[in-house]
C-alpha cells in the first residue's frame, strides 16, 4: 500500500499545471458564502449539492455560510441506451421542498445536462425560489438548449479537463486540495 505521501507524489506526477490554488479556492468560496449568508439571511434556505464532485466545496461554503439553513443531497448519473442518453436521478432529496428556498449547489457547471436536469427536477416540486451556485464554469463546452444560468459563480475556466476539490478523472484526484489541468497522457 502506498503512503499517503507517495501517493501525493505520484497524482502530483499527473498534474500539468494548478490552475486554482488552495489559498484562491479557500477565499473565493468564502465570499460566496457571505454573499449567501447576506442575501438567504432569515430564509432558511436548504442547499442541495450534486454528489459526489461538490463535497469539498459543500462542506466549505456551508462552514461559511453564517445563517439559519439545512442541507439535503442529490445523486444524480448520465446514461446511454440504445437509441437515448440522458440523466437519471440515482438518489433524490430527503426532504420536501416545496414552498421552500432552495439552492443547488454545484461543482462545474460544463455541457450544462447536469444542472438543466437538476433544475427541471426541483423546480417540478415547488419550490419558494430556486437558484444556481457553482464554483466553476466552463462557458465554452455549454451544449445548445441548456437554458439554465448560473446565479451565483466562482470561478470561469478555460475549456480544459480539471481535477481536484472534489473533480474526478475515474473517480481519482478527487483529494486534491487545489484544481489542476490533467495532463493529456494521464488520460489519453
Ligand atoms: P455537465 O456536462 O455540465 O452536465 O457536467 C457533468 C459533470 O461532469 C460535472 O458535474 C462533473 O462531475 C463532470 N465534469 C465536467 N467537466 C469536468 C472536468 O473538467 N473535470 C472533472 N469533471 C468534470
Ligand atoms: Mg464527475
Amino acid at each position: 500500500m502506498l503512503l499517503k505521501k507517495e501517493r501525493g507524489i505520484i497524482m502530483m506526477q499527473n498534474i500539468d499545471r494548478v490552475l486554482l490554488s488552495e489559498e484562491q479556492i479557500q477565499n473565493k468560496v468564502k465570499e460566496l458564502a457571505a454573499q449567501l449568508s447576506e442575501e438567504y439571511k432569515g430564509k432558511d434556505p436548504i442547499f442541495v449539492g450534486v454528489l459526489k464532485g461538490v463535497v469539498m466545496f459543500y462542506a466549505d461554503f456551508l462552514k461559511n455560510f453564517t445563517e439559519e439553513c439545512e442541507m439535503d443531497f442529490m445523486w444524480i448519473s448520465s446514461y446511454r441506451g440504445t437509441n437515448s442518453a440522458g440523466m437519471l436521478v440515482r438518489q433524490d432529496l430527503s426532504k420536501n421542498i416545496e414552498g421552500r428556498h432552495v439552492v443547488i449547489l454545484e461543482d462545474i457547471f460544463d455541457t450544462g445536462n447536469s444542472l438543466q436536469f437538476t433544475y427541471e427536477h426541483l423546480i417540478a416540486k415547488n419550490p419558494a425560489s430556486l437558484k444556481i451556485c457553482t464554483l466553476l464554469d466552463k462557458p465554452e463546452r455549454r451544449r445548445e438548449g441548456v437554458t439554465v444560468k448560473a446565479d451565483y459563480t466562482g470561478f470561469v475556466i478555460p475549456n480544459e479537463f480539471v481535477v481536484g476539490y472534489g473533480l474526478d478523472f475515474n473517480e481519482h484526484y478527487r483529494n486534491l486540495p487545489y484544481v489542476g489541468v490533467l495532463k493529456p497522457e494521464a488520460y489519453l
